[in-house]
């Protein structure tokens, strides 16, 4: 039987540069599909040019990739930074705020802003294509504003570090989750972002540890995140099979991460949101 408990569910995955956001997305994509679940991910990363398009499609071609969603929004001159303009995003020629009105993506959105394969839909915020071309503020008002009517459960590749709480990025999120590599700085990060969640009063907010290889470094991050080792809900194993599909450009559809992420889904399902 499908479970539904995620449906509609903006879930924003964070952390650490490389520390496995996007790969856990797509992994978390796949593995909600199976489930039953319809998924609307975002790629909210401006700096990384083939980003989930690449990982979760297995594109390689610029001229195959969706168009950024904040040219569908007006381009960076109609789109405000939210540190400038802390107001919601508003659709050209349209005065009721996004996160107010929400938008029907498959019959409102042309088809060239996003990819769709089963039961995956895929966006891009917006990339850094031009030097010089600005502050990717902008696109992350999109990241936080845009929401999406129906049962798709959200999944946000946030961009990597902290800058993004800043612009009061978790404003519009249910589920956050901070992918942690084993690292000091992952250590770090997970605190500080344990303090805005206290600040802004989040309680969904949950850690995976990620590219772990052995119970001795598992229990060496727990040490390490004291009290937050609670906020764990799960770990995900080092696997070449993630490695070697990266270095293809493709999906790791073989990787055995896939029967932690599994595991951490059904965690997310059983927590009361
Ligand atoms: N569980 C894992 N096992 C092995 N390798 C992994 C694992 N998770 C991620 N990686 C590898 O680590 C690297 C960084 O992963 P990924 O690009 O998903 O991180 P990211 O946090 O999205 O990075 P960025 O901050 O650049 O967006 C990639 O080469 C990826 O294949
Ligand atoms: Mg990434």
């Amino acid at each position: 039987m499908t479970n539904n408990i995620l449906k509609g569910k903006r879930i924003l995955i964070s952390g650490k540069g490389g520390s496995g956001k996007s790969t856990l997305v797509t992994l978390m994509s796949d593995v909600l599909q199976k489930k039953g679940y319809k998924i609307f991910a975002l790629d909210g990363d401006a700096s990384n040019p083939r980003g989930l398009a690449g990982l979760m499609f297995g594109l390689k071609k610029e001229k195959d990739f969706p168009k950024a969603l904040i040219d569908f929004f007006g381009g960076i001159k109609k789109v405000t930074c939210p540190v400038d303009d802390p107001s919601p995003l508003t659709r050209l020629n349209d005065s009721i705020p996004i996160p107010e009105k929400k938008i029907d993506i498959l019959k409102e959105i042309p088809e060239k802003y996003f990819l769709k394969r089963k039961k995956i839909i895929l966006f891009q915020a917006g990339k850094i294509k031009k030097y010089g071309q600005g502050c990717d503020g902008p696109a992350e008002k999109v990241v936080r504003d845009f929401m999406v009517k129906g049962d798709y459960v959200n999944l946000i590749d946030a961009p990597a570090g902290v800058e993004h709480f800043g612009r009061g990025i978790s404003k519009n999120v249910d589920i956050l989750i901070l992918v942690l590599d084993p690292t000091f700085e992952s250590i770090s990060i997970a605190k500080r972002v344990n303090d805005f969640c206290k600040d802004i009063k989040m309680q969904n907010f949950w850690l995976i540890l990620n590219k772990i290889k052995s119970k001795k470094v598992e229990s060496q991050m727990m040490n390490k995140l004291g009290k937050l080792k609670n906020r764990v809900i799960g770990t995900v194993q080092c696997d070449s099979k993630i490695i070697e599909s990266a270095l293809e450009g493709v999906f790791p559809s073989k990787s055995e991460a896939l029967n932690d992420i599994e595991k951490i889904i059904e965690k997310l399902e059983r927590i009361k949101n």
